[in-house]
């Protein structure tokens, strides 16, 4: 089960008059939150899939009406609806801000021949189809209702993005995931690896899990959902703070080639700070005298 999926209680809209996907991409629904993001970190939000309501076995995306909403940066805004993907009543992923926001400096990272763990509701494989400077997309997804009901409620089989984008059915874990997406790229490495397959941002396996995926397909460069949480972790454990240095080292220590342009560093410190709890120092080494402090801290357990 997914709790990411945020402000889903509001109830869903009528849907069935929405049957028609146009072709054109639709612009962001948050136009003053995208020209922020571009403002000051360098890359911004991206047009979502054009989805239509879809029931597959205990699988189904609907739409929720309007509401206010959190981004994963910090400010609440007017959100003119969501799309919901649930396994029976349990919400598992959304087109909310949050999500948005915490994809769209992966999206901007998508160049070349790009592999995605985790189809969700295909937000992140279509916004990077669509761009130019990406030749194709590789989904591997480990299961088949959420491939078939999302295939029908973000038309992917059609329109202009058949030919880019393909979805492999698999395990993105499972020692045989390299032969299978090599198997659609004719053998050429990926140039960005996105992972996205947890329940929560910030999964403490994240880090990990997608270090194996790097060492099965070796891409130029890679990234997972919610790594800025994960990297605000270490640099509190590290007692270090969120900058490009840091950002290096952390990548070196978990084995992914995390790319750090300008801007990035920068988005990473705001969402740390608006999401990742400090560490709180012992009461004992907070005290202002040497000797006090000394003393009161041989009594403490730290
Ligand atoms: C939240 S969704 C991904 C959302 C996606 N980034 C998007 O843009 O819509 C997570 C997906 O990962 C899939 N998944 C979970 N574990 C997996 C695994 N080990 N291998 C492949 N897919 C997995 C789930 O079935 C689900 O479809």
């Amino acid at each position: 089960m997914r709790s990411r999926s945020g402000a889903a209680r509001r109830r869903p809209l009528d849907t069935d008059r929405e049957a028609v996907i146009p072709e054109a991409p639709r612009q962001t629904p948050h136009p003053g939150r995208h020209r922020a993001l571009l403002e000051r970190y360098g890359f911004g939000l991206f047009p979502l899939p054009a989805y239509r309501a879809a029931t597959v076995g205990d699988w189904r995306v609907v739409r929720y009406g309007p509401g206010p909403v959190e981004g994963y940066l910090p400010g609440l805004v007017m959100e003119p609806g969501r799309h919901v993907l649930h396994h029976g009543r349990t919400p598992w992923m959304s087109t909310s801000l949050m999500e948005q926001e915490s994809h769209a400096f992966h999206i901007g990272q998508a160049r070349g021949v790009v592999v995605v763990a985790g189809l969700g509701l295909a937000m992140y494989p279509y916004a990077a189809a669509l761009k130019p400077e990406v030749e194709q997309v590789v989904v591997v997804e480990r299961s088949p209702e959420v491939i078939a009901v999302v295939r029908e409620a973000a038309g992917l089989g059609s329109g202009p993005l058949r030919d880019k984008l393909s979805v492999v059915e698999a395990d993105a874990l499972d020692s045989g995931l390299a032969a299978r997406v090599e198997a659609e790229t004719g053998g050429r490495a990926p140039d960005y690896l996105y992972a996205d397959i947890w329940e929560d941002c910030g999964a403490p396996e994240a880090p990990l899990e997608a270090a194996r995926m790097v060492e099965a397909l070796r891409p130029e460069a890679a990234g997972w959902w919610g790594q800025e949480l994960s990297f605000g972790a270490w640099c509190r454990e590290a007692e270090r703070e969120p900058d490009a240095a840091a950002l290096e080292a952390y990548a070196g220590r978990v084995g992914a080639p995390l790319p750090a342009p300008e801007g990035y560093p920068a988005f990473c410190r705001d969402v740390i700070a608006a999401r990742v709890p400090r560490r709180r120092r012992p009461r004992w080494s907070r005290l202002r005298w040497p000797r006090l402090r000394r003393r009161a801290g041989r009594r403490s357990p730290r």
